[in-house]
């Protein structure tokens, strides 16, 4: 849909069904990146924006946390029978192409039942071949038309299945050639990178590195990445590890990061030792993310962002708020029992 009045676009982002506020985040921040100051519409997991740049590309090839985004192409409220008579088939064609394939779905957040949904996705199939003569293929289609009931309106979207979620591999294991179990997974360490804003070229600082989780996937987003840690057989795994990464530099430095030795970075995104399985050398946790964070804030010239990750014990919203620090974020992800995380962004 377009408005009258400038170029912008009307979009929509379907986040996973579970942990919402991350998932939330996370297409914010991404969305963030390519509109700035484009605020995203929540209805429970879907949301929508407009936008003067095709942002679906980017959202597909970076989030983790959304199963499909796409353009949306029409909006009718009142009972569904408006959308059948409604759906020119001018606008039918601008969705789909004749030389394209294509299937019909249906998304239900108002608990429309299923025969309804089967018949809606049937009818709108019909009336897009009658416009298009296009045909339909349920199993690979070139384009997937989304219907999506909401409690005050119905609407059509082209939909995109997120590339980066149907190639992501979310083990460490199975994605890097050394494992330790203090490292971070892949799917919140680009979950971090994207909350932190991470672009290609752009220099992710992490001085917790251990054995690279999160360098890693800020490797893989084309970024350069600066690793430090105590632990120096950690760093001999980081550096086995991140030289998977062709495309990308990085520099590993065994240090201590309650004295941080450098500032060229543009984003700090780090996990400090809060488990059992990564040692603290002596130092309680809290004390040395206070350390951290002092230092760090100390030494930063607002020119990006830190994205820390944390257990809900270790209170890290109130370490930066005793700083005189405003947290840009704070998130939660109940992990088990005994362990909730606890995420947030500082501009530094
Ligand atoms: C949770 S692990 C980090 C995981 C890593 N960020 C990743 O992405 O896979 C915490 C790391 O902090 C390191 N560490 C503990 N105290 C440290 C300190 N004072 N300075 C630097 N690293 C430290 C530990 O050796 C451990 O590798």
């Amino acid at each position: 849909m377009q408005n009258a009045d400038d170029d912008r676009r009307a979009y929509f982002v379907l986040t996973i069904g579970e942990h919402l506020d991350l998932a939330r985040a996370e297409q914010e921040s991404l969305v963030s990146l390519v509109s700035s100051g484009t605020k995203i519409e929540w209805k429970g997991q879907i949301g929508f924006f407009d936008s003067l740049i095709y942002p679906i590309s980017f959202l597909s090839d970076r989030s983790v946390m959304a199963k499909e985004s796409g353009e949306v192409f029409y909006s009718c409220s009142g009972p569904l029978r408006n959308l059948f008579e409604s759906l020119e088939g001018d606008i039918l064609r601008t969705i789909v192409d004749k030389r394209e394939t294509f299937c019909v779905r249906t998304l239900s957040l108002a608990g429309v039942d299923t025969r309804t949904r089967l018949q809606t996705e049937s009818h709108v199939g019909n009336l897009i071949v009658q416009a298009t003569k296009a045909k339909v293929n349920l199993e690979n289609p070139d384009v997937k038309v989304l219907v999506v009931f909401l409690s005050d309106s119905t609407i059509v979207c082209k939909s995109t299945v997120s590339r980066l979620r149907s190639q992501f591999r979310y083990k460490v294991r199975e994605t890097l050639p050394f494992f330790h179990p203090s490292m971070m997974n892949t799917r919140l360490a680009r979950v971090l990178c994207n909350l932190a804003g991470v672009m290609p070229q752009d220099t992710v600082f992490d001085p917790f590195c251990g054995a690279g989780g999160i360098l890693s996937e800020a490797l893989a987003i084309g970024a350069n990445g600066i690793g430090m840690d105590l632990n120096w057989r950690l760093l001999r795994g980081a550096k086995t590890n991140l030289s998977e990464r062709r495309s990308s530099q990085f520099s590993l430095i065994q240090g201590d990061a309650r004295q941080l030795p450098l500032t060229g970075y543009d984003h700090i995104v780090t996990d400090p030792p809060y488990g059992r399985a990564s040692s603290t050398r002596g130092s309680a946790a809290n004390a040395l993310v206070r350390d951290f964070l002092e230092t760090s804030t100390r030494l930063g010239r607002k020119r990006g962002t830190l994205c820390i990750c944390g257990s809900t014990e270790m209170g890290i919203p109130e370490l930066i708020e005793n700083l005189g620090l405003v947290p840009l974020r704070r998130l939660r992800l109940r992990v088990h029992k005994g362990l909730t995380r606890e995420i947030v962004t500082l501009d530094i």
